[in-house]
């Protein structure tokens, strides 16, 4: 397997921590869900990393100084449903970010992602575009959702996921080789139902304790 170019594995002692939850089957939904925000918040001050600043002078209750905003118009974009745990981590280290919401189901027939659900502010040409889906499994859907978000006019994608595979990033970095991708893990191998190993099981179903 190639080396992953795109790919930029975070590395961080707390991520360990929280993946290591993550992976444990014992691990309720509750634990799941504020485990995945942690890596999210770890995640979004990454990729935020390079935004860029503008300067202008506030006023500290005793002198005048240089104050600091970030000068990017961010749209986060779940892929429904599992991509929703990752939104208030976000949303903690982004607070003015717009959120919009990609639905993606598999055709029966054609085994090809359909967009079942798709909306996001209209101007998204112009904005910062974080999709989030903790899973990179085949890289099908998130393929398939980076497509729709282009067909929109979407120029300046990122996605944040938590566990890759290496065959998702490879897919990605041949479908669309300009997108940055950002994860807490790039793990071994997908077994022969699409699961990521070691992996995490079914994100939306752990999320959503709907196992
Ligand atoms: C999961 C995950 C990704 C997709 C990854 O969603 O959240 O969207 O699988 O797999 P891929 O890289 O092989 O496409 P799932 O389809 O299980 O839907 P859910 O979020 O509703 O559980
Ligand atoms: N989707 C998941 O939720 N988990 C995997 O391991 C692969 C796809």
């Amino acid at each position: 397997m190639k080396q992953n170019e795109n790919f930029l594995e975070v590395k961080h002692p707390v991520l360990k921590r929280d993946l290591t939850i993550l992976r444990d089957l014992k691990t309720n939904p509750e634990l799941f869900r504020s485990a995945v925000t942690r890596i999210s918040t770890v995640l979004a001050v990454e990729i935020s990393r390079s935004f860029s600043i503008i300067e202008k002078e506030i006023e500290t209750p005793l002198e005048k100084t240089t104050g600091y905003f970030l000068n990017e118009d961010v749209v986060l974009v779940p892929v429904l449903r599992a991509g929703l745990g990752m939104v208030s981590g976000f949303l903690s280290v982004l607070p003015r970010a717009k959120v919009g919401h990609i639905g993606l189901q598999r055709d029966e027939n054609t085994l090809q992602p359909l967009e079942y659900y798709y909306k996001t502010p209209s101007n998204i040409d112009k904005s910062k575009i974080l999709l989030l889906d903790p899973m990179l499994a085949t890289g099908g859907s998130s393929a398939a959702a980076i497509s729709f978000l282009k067909k929109r006019g979407a120029k300046d994608i990122t996605f944040a996921c938590l566990v890759a595979a290496p065959e998702g990033v490879e897919l990605l970095e041949t479908k669309h080789p300009e997108v940055k991708i950002y994860g807490a893990s790039l793990d071994r191998e997908l077994n022969e139902n699409g699961y990521i190993l070691p992996g995490l099981g079914d994100a939306g179903d752990r999320t959503f304790g709907t196992l």
